[in-house]
């Protein structure tokens, strides 16, 4: 019976320290991590460069969901490969603290595409069976923190259009099982994605 007991003290202590590691990162100590990254992404997340996604204000979770794929490699970005290689899981987790803890410059939107932008974004197309962003990424583009949704609103136009063309083409897989957003973006046309991706851009959480 007692070795039956420790047993089960051992597996509550893993599970306690599992809980400790998972407790979520220390931004202060991020900040010391992401020297490599700011010629990409700018020092405070704000990538000036619109290929590169801006990190500033993202969802801690959706981050360090985007770091762990990253660094596995299921979700394939040509300009990372062994950026990540030397992080430890406590890293990436300082790392996704620190960015989700700086304030995002916004962007502007195309005045010319935001009135299909705008449609896109609020009702999807429900004859195509493309749901809207709304209902997932928020009424103002804030995405849904806890949840792992991420922030849409503000980022770069470009980078927007180019997830959803890695979406529908199936170059990023990285949205579930439930190809979440696969399934929504192969149903895109070219000028809803630069309509939609604009009008993003433009939104203010
Ligand atoms: C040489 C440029 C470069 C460097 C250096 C770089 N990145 Fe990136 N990163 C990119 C690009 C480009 C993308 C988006 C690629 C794509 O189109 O999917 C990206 C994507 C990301 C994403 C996903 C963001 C999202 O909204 O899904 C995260 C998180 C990230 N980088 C974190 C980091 C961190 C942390 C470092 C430093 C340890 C770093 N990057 C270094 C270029 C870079
Ligand atoms: C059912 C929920 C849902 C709907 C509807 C939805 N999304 Fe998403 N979206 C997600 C989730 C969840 C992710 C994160 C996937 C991952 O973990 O990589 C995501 C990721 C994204 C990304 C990548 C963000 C980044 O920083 O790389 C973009 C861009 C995006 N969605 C745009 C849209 C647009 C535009 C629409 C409407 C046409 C839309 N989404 C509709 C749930 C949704």
């Amino acid at each position: 019976m007692k070795h039956i007991y420790n047993a089960f003290i051992v597996a509550m202590l893993g599970l306690c320290l599992a809980n400790v590691s998972l407790a979520g990162g220390d931004a202060a100590a991020g900040k010391n991590k992401v020297a490599s990254c700011g010629a990409c992404h700018g020092n405070d997340g704000n990538s000036l460069i619109p290929a590169n996604p801006k990190l500033a204000g993202q969802g801690e979770k959706y981050l360090l969901k985007q770091l762990n794929d990253i660094q596995r490699g299921d979700r394939e970005i040509a300009l990372m490969v062994g950026q990540l290689d030397k992080l430890s899981e406590q890293d990436l987790a300082d790392i996704a603290a620190f960015y989700a803890a700086q304030t995002q410059t916004k962007s502007a939107a195309q005045e010319q595409l935001v009135e299909l932008g705008r449609e896109m974004y609020r009702n999807g197309n429900h004859e195509r069976g493309i749901a809207s962003c709304m209902g997932c990424h928020g009424p103002a583009g804030a995405g849904n923190a806890p949840a792992g949704y991420p922030m849409i609103a503000g980022q770069h136009a470009d980078y927007i259009a180019v997830q959803l063309r890695h979406f529908s083409v199936g170059t990023r897989t990285n949205d579930g099982e439930g190809k979440t957003m696969r399934g929504i973006a192969e149903r895109m046309n070219e000028n809803e994605i630069q309509a939609v991706a604009s009008y993003v851009a433009g939104l203010r959480d």
